[in-house]
């Protein structure tokens, strides 16, 4: 397999993810900052600012309170620090319940920040907006499967696709989401077998997060993978690094070294 369709330091657009498709797995993380984002950029293609903000940095619930203003200043905060990566800024809830009015709130985010691509969720009944984007030159990755924003009126979070009326409807969905024009798909929460269909069935690459491993890439919320949020942990999670811990570890030496007058010594003043 060659690993050379997105090299470090060659800029990476929506092309070279849809040149990615059956060539090399795609990799795709959350920022909501600078300074992760700076991080993150040479080593993933695509860097989501995701409304699941809301949930890692406001405590809340769910992501439904986000609004077109915090996800704007988290995508301009996340575009100082992304120089190589792709920026996807996901619409929040409320921001694209029709088309002219996406497409008003898409313009923006291509005026005010560097995202060169738009999230929403929403199967066929999101087609036409889909559609109207990509007429106007938004760039759409189509969100479909367990899709939170709609977590109050599903009445909780639910993986989809265990039936077969499910698995078709999905299918279905992700066809027509192509066919309007959409440049990838975000298959979150289904079953392994659906996601893997979809994913042979499109010729638009297919990125997943807790739908197995037949996607064309994976996507994980940084906060999630890397420890740092604690409230729970979905199985399709896995935890790369105990940041919690290293935090907590980092701060009891300092507190101990403060109270004990150890810090600052000699190196550290002037
Ligand atoms: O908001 C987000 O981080 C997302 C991921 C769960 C894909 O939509």
């Amino acid at each position: 397999m060659s690993m050379q369709t997105a090299p470090i330091g060659k800029k990476v657009t929506v092309r070279t993810i849809r040149e990615m498709k059956g060539v090399e797995p795609i990799t795709m993380i959350t920022a909501y900052d600078a300074l992760f984002a700076g991080i993150f950029d040479a080593e993933v293609e695509m860097i989501l600012v995701g409304d699941s903000l809301s949930m890692s940095f406001f405590a809340e619930p769910d992501t439904l309170s986000a609004t077109m203003e915090q996800m704007l200043y988290h995508t301009k905060a996340v575009c100082k620090g992304a120089k190589r990566s792709l920026v996807v800024f996901d619409m929040p809830f409320g921001s694209y319940t029709h088309p002219q009015q996406a497409l008003e709130n898409a313009v923006r985010v291509y005026r005010e920040t560097c995202a060169e691509a738009i999230k929403i969720e929403g199967g066929r009944e999101k087609a036409e907006t889909v559609r109207v984007l990509s007429e106007n030159g938004i760039a759409v990755l189509a969100h479909i499967g367990l899709m939170p924003q709609s977590v109050r009126a599903e009445g909780g979070y639910r993986v989809q696709g265990k039936t077969t009326d499910e698995a078709i409807r999905l299918l279905e969905d992700a066809k027509i989401l192509e066919e309007a024009g959409a440049f990838g798909l975000l298959l979150e929460g289904m079953k392994s077998e659906v996601a893997a269909k979809i994913t042979e069935a499109v010729s638009i690459p297919t990125i997943g997060i807790g739908a197995g491993k037949g996607t064309d890439g994976q996507v994980l919320v940084w906060s999630d993978m890397f420890g740092f949020f604690e409230a729970f942990k979905p199985k399709f999670v896995k935890r790369y690094l105990d940041g919690a811990d290293l935090i907590r570890q980092g701060l009891r030496q300092y507190r101990e070294e403060v109270k004990s007058r150890a810090f600052p010594d000699e190196e550290h003043s002037y």
